[in-house]
């Protein structure tokens, strides 16, 4: 754990600089707009320990896996989402050496997130070894108004002494992925162009053929006033650089400003894209530094409107908190459905950007609590056009007749992650993607979504669920066999709960989706009928039959579901005994240790009574959680968020805080000291649920929204928006009350502390 920046509301400092923690640094730091993002690299060149990272949402490469013991089934490849271009560089030389605070003597350093407005700044003064001393005040962001759009202010300022200094913008293309299997660069360069303050590269993706192009242009100020430069313009193989030189006197100013562009074709015209950049940079050139980051700003306070959680008492929890909305937001924005959420989002290479279950079990709830209806329909049409894939995926594992399994690891649809126990196995991912269309129902009140799109995606789940499960002549009845829980420490066991819950639970749904279809949607439902084949009677009798008889682990003794059969069996010592030395396990146990032991990963049977709660009682679920969670790792950062839910629910507040403040600042302090490869961008959405669901007990009840708030000890308040259903609501917690203020124009029946109160427009109501 680490301790190093600063605690403010709204920014992240590093004050003075620690190039050991560097790398985690630059993912802390890391900037992004949901169409590209980049870490938080220096501008001007770094010899020490750094991760370069630019990435651009969409473009990847499928890369050979490294398997050698291979099976039927296993996915070909392992999709990366590309290190594209680095387009911020700035490289300086004075008298012939270079800016390089890897070997100079930093005599001051700061470098600052500002979460409000979404930029990253630094201000520092270093010396060379001569002592000649040069400050750097450099300002950057990513526009979220024009996402190709990218800007930099970077002033250079020699305090000591007057001299040539030599300013080098570039961008280079010429880079590769850290985690690239065969050490293989990925861009092929196409058109390059480099003329005076402008140039362009475009580059191809070997294989997948994507086409991006990136481009800076730049003008120079010296001491605020416009400066006419003597350029010379460099270029090589998926490289441009135009270098220029400025007699500086001491104290004076130069002023790079740097706009940089990039775009793909994902969004334009192959054969137009060094135009429509060349359209696009000239169009933000002309705009200016200034009004562009005033719109970007405006565009941020928009997002701060509805997505904010104050917390009052609490600066670090206040910082943790926005952090993680900050990076949700930087992540994804949801206007593309083709687009989705990686779990290191744009600030990493681990885990290639793709999109794994926890899209659908811990980042949706934040998208459609807090941004319009569409940006989670749109998470949900992602997974609806990548059904034909889901069918395929299936098919080839042997599944018949339109049964779709989702896959666990995705960038296209096509399953790409290479361990077969997750492959294969860990299909409760399925049910993580059918309860996410249910929960935007039931969020939403958008029912008509089941006929438009989410009733065939349901379908082809119960089909794979239906020929997953076998009937068992022994038990006499439906078992699931063979599979991986959410609970990864534990591979190829037999009726995991979870992932028996969740077939169950999809079948009933998808049953009754298809009552809701015939009466509401009568036509529609008949026609997909025809499109998928269904033959409801028969379909269906199977389903029911299921329902009816599937099985469940079940101990008489502690009346609690059992994860798995055999459960019981494992030697149950808590994880309170593991000698700390030894934590985390999965970095000092041998994998067979781990399989054998009692030790739960992350929320695994809590994870199913954390979205099925209304099933039971409070007794039921403390019994549980009293059970499972002694023997819980939490070695995935996915897990404290459930956890804190639950021990909320069941009256365990400080349970709930001590789960709460592991995921809270987990990358802010590098909790698990892995921040370094990235942020846990999707363990973020869990933080938001830790909040909303867990500390402001929100829940969606026979159509209601339904509040139980507490207020942690350590904190006097803490407030935060919803949309629901048309409507906008804040809420405000404190040690004395809770004020509800309806700030639409429309009254709605809202449930707090189990009463029933009407909000009218406009009101706030006080409790
Ligand atoms: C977790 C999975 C998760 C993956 C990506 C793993 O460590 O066990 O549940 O999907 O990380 O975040």
């Amino acid at each position: 754990m680490k301790n190093y920046l600063i605690h403010d509301e709204w920014k992240i400092i590093e004050e003075g600089f620690h190039p050991q923690y560097n790398k985690v640094s630059e993912s802390i730091f890391s900037l992004g707009n949901g169409r590209k993002g980049g870490r938080g690299n220096f501008e001007e060149k770094y010899s020490g320990e750094t991760l370069q990272g630019n990435y651009i949402a969409g473009v990847y490469y499928p890369d050979k896996t490294r398997v050698g013991w291979w099976k039927n089934g296993y996915p070909e490849y392992f999709a990366k989402v590309l290190n594209a271009a680095n387009w911020i560089g700035i490289n300086i030389t004075v008298d012939g050496e270079e800016l390089d605070l890897n070997n100079m003597i930093i005599e001051s350093f700061q470098r600052v997130l500002n979460m409000k407005e979404g930029t990253l700044s630094r201000c520092f003064v270093a010396s060379f070894k001569d002592g000649r001393k040069i400050k750097i005040t450099s300002l950057r962001f990513l526009s979220i108004v024009s996402p190709e759009i990218g800007a930099i202010r970077y002033s250079i300022q020699p305090t000591n002494f007057s001299g040539k200094i030599k300013i080098t913008p570039f961008v280079d293309f010429d880079v590769e992925n850290e985690d690239s299997n065969y050490d293989e660069k990925f861009w092929v360069g196409e058109y390059l162009e480099n003329l005076g303050n402008e140039g362009y590269l475009t580059a191809h993706t070997k294989k997948t053929k994507f086409l991006v192009c990136s481009g800076m242009k730049y003008n120079v100020m010296v001491d605020g006033k416009e400066h006419a430069v003597h350029i010379e313009n460099e270029s090589r193989d998926k490289y441009i650089e135009s270098t220029f030189e400025i007699d500086t006197q001491k104290g004076q100013e130069v002023t790079l400003y740097k706009y940089g562009v990039n775009t793909s074709s994902e969004y334009f015209n192959k054969s137009r894209l060094a135009y429509e950049s060349k359209e696009l940079l000239n169009e933000a050139f002309e705009t200016g530094f200034d009004q562009l980051l005033a719109d970007h700003i405006a565009a941020w306070a928009e997002k701060w409107e509805t997505s904010d959680i104050i917390i009052k008492g609490d600066v670090a929890a206040q910082q943790g908190i926005r952090f993680n909305i900050f990076q949700l937001n930087q992540t994804y924005t949801g206007e593309d459905e083709r687009l989705n959420i990686g779990p290191k989002g744009f600030t990493g290479e681990k885990y290639g950007g793709s999109t794994y279950w926890d899209t659908e079990a811990y980042c949706f709830p934040f998208y459609m609590a807090t941004a319009p209806q569409k940006v989670a329909r749109n998470l949900l049409v992602y997974r609806h056009k990548h059904l034909g894939k889901a069918i395929e995926n299936a098919q080839k594992l042997g599944f018949k007749n339109g049964a779709a399994l989702y896959p666990m690891v995705t960038i296209n649809g096509e399953e790409c992650h290479n361990e077969w126990e997750i492959t294969f196995e860990e299909i409760h991912r399925n049910g993580a993607i059918a309860y996410a269309i249910y929960d935007y129902v039931r969020y939403t009140g958008d029912k008509d979504y089941l006929a438009q799109y989410g009733f065939e995606v349901l379908l082809g789940m119960s089909r794979f669920w239906s020929q997953r499960v076998n009937w068992s002549e022994h038990k006499n009845k439906y078992v699931l066999l063979g599979v991986t829980g959410p609970n990864e420490y534990e591979n190829n066991v037999n009726n995991n709960f979870h992932t028996s819950n969740m077939a169950v639970w999809t079948l009933k749904y998808t049953l009754e989706s298809i009552d809701f279809l015939k009466e509401k949607h009568s036509e529609t439902y008949k026609s997909l009928c025809q499109k998928t084949g269904f033959d409801e009677e028969k379909e269906t009798a199977k389903w029911n039959d299921i329902v009816a008889k599937m099985y469940f682990a079940w101990d008489d003794e502690r009346q609690i579901f059992l994860q798995q059969d055999g459960f019981l069996d494992k030697d149950l010592t808590p994880a309170s005994e593991i000698n700390p030395a030894e934590r985390p396990i999965s970095q000092h146990w041998s994998w067979d240790r781990i399989l054998r032991s009692p030790y739960i990963k992350q929320a695994d049977v809590l994870q199913s009574l954390f979205w099925f709660e209304d099933r039971y009682d409070n007794d039921f679920l403390t019994r549980h959680f009293d059970f499972y969670e002694p023997l819980t790792v939490h070695e995935s950062s996915l897990s404290s968020c459930v956890h804190t839910v639950l021990a909320a629910k069941i009256d365990k507040p400080e349970k709930a805080y001590e789960m709460y403040l592991r995921t809270a600042r987990l990358d802010l302090d590098d909790y698990n000291n892995d921040t370094c490869d990235g942020l846990h961008i999707t363990s973020m959405g869990g933080t938001w649920m830790a909040v909303v669901m867990g500390f402001g007990g929100m829940r969606v009840r026979n159509n209601k929204l339904c509040l139980n708030p507490i207020l942690p000890s350590g904190w006097s308040g803490f407030s935060f928006k919803l949309y629901f259903r048309g409507v906008h609501l804040l809420v405000k917690v404190t040690n004395k009350n809770v004020e509800i203020d309806n700030l639409s124009n429309m009254p709605i029946e809202v449930e707090i502390f189990g009463k029933d109160v009407t909000l009218k427009d406009q009101i706030s109501l006080t409790i």
